[in-house]
């Protein structure tokens, strides 16, 4: 179930969502209205915007956690209603990292990286959840629970956990924003460096394990391409430093993409060494024109929600 070459990895279409109302039960909230975003097969795309604007029910949508109340969500042209491609409404070709961490307490760094595998039954599963560990730098540490891990080891950890089922899709909800700004940075790389499939390259770590047989390490990088990346952010650096295209979204309620900008900062990138590069600064002095009012207007309505 490949899709066809041009066909994007993630395609919404005039998707609305409507709530009742956190505020004034009784009454309807529409988040985000007539939606339309696309990610390509391969291409990293940030979408940035006020807090409380609808980032995480379009990440939702796109998931196949939350059905629109309009519009179509598409995984490689296939409408993620269709019970013929997706039984469950579930996006089953995405991989997720959400903000707070998912990792289950009572099993180790390399039982919560196996997890997911042992549930669809691959057979090698420990040796594919080592080669995950070791690529995200915590070869060593899977025996440790997740409360005598760092933070920034916690994020490691979910993010063998994410790449290890290999989608070909990543969904990523402010995954580094509870960490510190040198961790943050550190793991921001890290992302980069593993969605360009160089993880191997640059690390180059001698490993005396035998190479797992399974065709998770093949996955990472190179054999397929890249994964098809959509990160939510409110950090308009974060989105420029990582992003192919930065997607700016309207303060709420019913918000909708009202700038879209594409990122033509070379690769490989450093995402410290990005931000006092001119071009960045020009690129963040355009989006930040747009963006600028609707973080205001933002920051009011959560005033007034406060008041
Ligand atoms: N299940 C829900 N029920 C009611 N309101 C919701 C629900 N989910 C989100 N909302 C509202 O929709 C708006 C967008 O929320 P969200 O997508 O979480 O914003 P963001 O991720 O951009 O901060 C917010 O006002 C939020 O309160
Ligand atoms: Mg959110």
């Amino acid at each position: 179930m490949t899709g066809l070459p041009g066909t994007p990895a993630l395609e919404l279409r005039g998707v609305s969502c409507t709530f009742v109302s956190k505020d004034a039960p009784g009454q309807r909230y529409t988040a985000v209205q007539g939606v339309d975003l696309t990610v390509g097969a391969g291409e990293f795309v940030s979408v940035v915007g006020p807090t409380g604007c609808g980032k995480s029910t379009l990440l939702n949508v796109a998931a196949g956690l939350l059905a629109p109340s309009t519009g179509e969500a598409l995984v490689f042209g296939r409408r993620l209603d269709d019970r013929s491609a997706f039984p469950d409404g579930i996006n089953t070709r995405a991989g997720y990292m959400f903000q707070a961490d998912s990792l289950m307490p009572w099993r180790t760094a390399l039982g919560n990286v196996m997890a997911g595998l042992e549930f669809r039954g691959a057979p090698d599963a420990k040796a594919v959840a080592e080669d995950w560990l070791r690529r995200v730098g915590l070869g060593g540490f899977g025996d440790r629970y997740p409360h005598q891990l760092s933070g920034g080891m916690r994020k490691r950890t979910s993010l063998a956990q994410t790449l290890a089922l290999d989608p070909d899709i990543i969904l990523m909800d402010e995954p580094f924003s509870a960490l510190d700004i040198q961790t943050r940075q550190l793991m921001e790389n890290e992302v980069l460096a593993l969605w360009a499939g160089d993880g191997d390259e640059r690390r180059a770590a001698p490993s005396s394990a035998p190479p797992p047989s399974g065709g998770g390490r093949a996955a990472a990088g190179g054999s397929r391409g890249r994964k098809a990346v959509l990160f939510i952010t409110h950090d308009l650096d974060e989105a420029i430093a990582m992003s192919d295209r930065v997607v700016v979204m309207s303060a709420g309620p019913a918000s909708r993409p009202i700038g879209e900008f594409a990122i033509d900062i070379p690769r490989p990138r450093d995402v410290a060494e990005v931000k006092v590069t001119p071009r960045f600064l020009e690129l963040h002095a355009a989006i930040w024109a747009v963006l600028r009012e609707e973080v205001l207007k933002g920051y009011e309505q959560q005033l007034k929600k406060a008041a």
